[in-house]
């Protein structure tokens, strides 16, 4: 564990790739390998959804390619300053009604979530973060992708690359860039 981020999650008892996972804001500006990056949205393909519905989308834009400006300029101000030198930012969207039942599907954006986090922990075990965005400008993003607001909702945007020491970033970001604390664990479980 790296000791000195992580002092506070001293009662800390699951498995290290859950304890050890942050956004952190200062990024290597490295090209990701088309294999990697492949892994970390496969991961996140095989995640549960309510009945099987997989109401996820994934757009991704790798640094080297002429998308990523693009996909910056679809961050809010605060959040292009720092993503702005990760190696990949991606947005997920996902589809508001079932495939075969004219119904919408309440639980689309809690699939979304579900699938978030699997992405992110294979990010981990591939040695990346990610750093997940609500601000994004969802209008900008659906006029992008040519999306149907009236099926379709932008849920989040998120960076992913490889950490970078705090030292990269722009001043006033430097003191946030350490891990978070958490509710205690009784605070949040009642087991009867
Ligand atoms: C859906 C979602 C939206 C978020 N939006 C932003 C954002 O717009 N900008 C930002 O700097 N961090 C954002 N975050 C990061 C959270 O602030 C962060 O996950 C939280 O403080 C817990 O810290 P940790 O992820 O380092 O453990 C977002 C995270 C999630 C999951």
């Amino acid at each position: 564990m790296e000791k000195d981020l992580f002092t506070s999650r001293i009662n800390a008892v699951a498995d290290k790739v859950f304890i050890e996972r942050w956004s952190p804001r200062s990024f290597v500006p490295n090209t990701i390998s088309e294999l990697d990056l492949k892994k970390i949205i496969d991961a996140a393909r095989w995640s549960p959804s309510t009945m099987n519905e997989q109401p996820w989308l994934f757009f991704t834009a790798s640094r080297e390619t002429s998308k990523f400006q693009e996909f910056v300029k679809c961050l809010n101000e605060g959040n292009q300053v720092w993503a702005n030198h990760s190696s990949v930012i991606g947005f997920i969207i996902a589809r508001k009604f079932f495939k075969k039942k004219p119904r919408e599907n309440s639980l689309a954006e809690f699939d979304c979530g579900a699938a978030w986090m699997a992405l992110t922990i294979q990010a981990r075990l591939l040695g990346y973060y990610t750093h997940g965005m609500g601000g994004i400008n969802r209008a900008k993003i659906e006029e992008l992708f040519n999306l149907d607001e009236k099926t379709q909702k932008v849920i989040m945007g998120f960076a992913l690359g490889k950490r970078a020491d705090a030292s990269a970033l722009p001043e006033e970001l430097r003191n946030k860039e350490i891990p978070s604390p958490r509710e205690e664990l009784g605070d949040i479980w009642k087991t009867m």
